[in-house]
């Protein structure tokens, strides 16, 4: 493998934030929050983050950096050549068209209100207006698309432009801006009258409410927002540099992408609850409709502050968008450039290109192509089924069984401990999760979804 690298440990961290940080953090996390009973999910989420996520997350690192390799080639190699595990790895190959198709329908609306919030098309429209309008542009056979492919472009230009000068450049331009925005939110939030009956709801847990069902959309949840079990981070992890602790930085990304999702529980439920009437249960359609009209009641005093909350708001959602989008990309492209010898520009041209109609067909079943469906599902929710409730929870369940079972144990401990010079602490209970507590619950998640 004609080898790139990321240049710094930071930029490594970045990179690998970049992938978890995004939807799921900010559009995601709080709908499911809201969902579920708040404060009581909150806990049980991180929970399962630290429990589960992170040991999957350092499980992939661990892969990536070993192998050396694109991810069918990976789990062939590292299995000692079997036949079975490469097909395996090819997976996540075709994983990766379907998450980043369906991904970038809804990438493509919020570079679509970043837009509206920059033109300033929110103010002075009722929720319901604004409502009317979502439900109308979604359905539009063309405008989602244009801005489904401006998302699609711009992702294929930074992965075209490689490791070093795209992914990593990007990360580390778009992440700590992320950051400065986000810090910029909570704040203006916070200053909202009513502002502390949205923390009394995200801090002050109600476990009444918890069910079997909020302990599976909690587990679901950290692994969407964690990337793990689609070998995106395998793949970046191939990017490490030898002298890169896999367990400290499998912590921080997991740190990073859980204090995201609180700051963005944090920026919407005290804008939420600043404004009689609303509950945060609103859905998907939380951040799409009730928030531009959240932004503007809330900050009804000083337009201004109201036009640069909501601009800000959704430029953090495009950056979010963007750099785990490119993760996905990239994951596919690595196999194509390392197996097929495409070039990296070539190969993320075809992918794009292929995405691109399958993210069309996504974006067609809002609208036009709305009574099609496949066992129930239109196009959309189809794909995100198959790859947040199939595909994920199973690449996450064979990561954990392939370390944990399948592979050489000396190969773990010299990757945890990059070859017994690093001290591991945790070195065995992460090898017991991985081995016993993560393929259990995984399967019981799994068995779940199908009962
Ligand atoms: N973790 C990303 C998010 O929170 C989504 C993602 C899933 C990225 C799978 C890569 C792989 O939005």
């Amino acid at each position: 493998m004609g080898k790139e690298n990321f240049n710094s440990k930071i930029g490594a961290i970045l990179a690998a934030a970049g992938s978890a940080v995004g939807l799921g953090n900010i559009w995601r996390f709080p709908t499911e929050a809201g969902n579920n009973g708040g404060a009581a999910f909150l806990l049980i989420y991180v929970g399962f983050m630290l429990l589960l996520g992170v040991p999957i997350m350092v499980s992939e690192f661990v892969i990536g950096r070993h192998s050396q390799s694109s991810v069918s080639q990976s789990f062939y190699k590292m299995s000692g050549g079997k036949k079975a595990w490469k097909l395996m790895g090819l997976i996540p190959v075709i994983s990766g068209f379907l998450v980043l198709s369906y991904y970038a329908v809804i990438a493509g609306w919020t570079l679509f209100y970043a837009y509206q919030a920059g033109i300033d098309g929110f103010a002075g429209k009722t929720p319901d207006e604004i409502g009317a309008d979502f439900q109308l542009f979604r359905t539009d056979a063309v405008s989602p698309l244009i801005w489904i492919a401006i998302i699609l472009i711009v992702n294929c230009m930074i992965v075209a432009l490689g490791v070093e000068k795209g992914i990593e450049r990007g990360a580390k331009i778009m992440m700590p801006l992320l950051f400065v925005f986000i810090l910029v939110l909570v704040v203006c939030s916070f200053s909202l009258p009513g502002a502390s009956a949205g923390l009394q709801f995200l801090f002050h847990p109600d476990f009444s409410k918890v069910t079997g069902a909020t302990l599976l959309n909690a587990m679901g949840q950290a692994f969407f927002s964690l990337s793990v079990g689609l070998c995106c981070l395998c793949t970046y992890a191939t990017y490490f540099k030898k002298d890169v602790n896999l367990m400290k930085d499998g912590v921080h990304v997991a740190t990073i992408d859980t204090l995201v999702a609180v700051c963005a529980g944090l920026i919407i439920f005290p804008a939420v609850f600043s404004i009689s009437g609303l509950t945060p249960t609103e859905g998907p359609s939380l951040v799409f409709v009730t928030l531009p009209n959240v932004f503007h009641q809330a900050f009804g005093a000083y337009p201004v502050v109201a036009y640069c909350f909501s601009l800000l708001f959704y430029l953090l959602l495009v950056m979010a968008a963007l750099t785990s989008s490119i993760s996905m990309l990239e994951m596919v492209v690595a196999y194509f450039h390392h197996e097929h010898k495409v070039s990296r520009p070539l190969a993320s041209i075809g992918i794009t290109a292929v995405c691109l109609i399958l993210g069309i067909i996504c974006s067609f079943s809002f609208g036009i192509w709305e009574d099609i469906t496949i066992f129930g599902l239109g196009f959309f929710d189809l794909f995100d089924f198959i790859v947040a409730k199939l595909i994920m929870p199973i690449g996450g369940l064979l990561i954990c069984v392939f370390l944990g079972w399948i592979v050489d144990e000396k190969v773990l401990h010299d990757e945890i401990t990059n070859m017994g010079t690093l001290r591991a602490p945790y070195y065995k209970v992460y090898r017991f999760i991985i081995r016993y507590l993560a393929p259990i619950c995984i399967l019981l998640i799994f068995i779940n979804q199908f009962l």
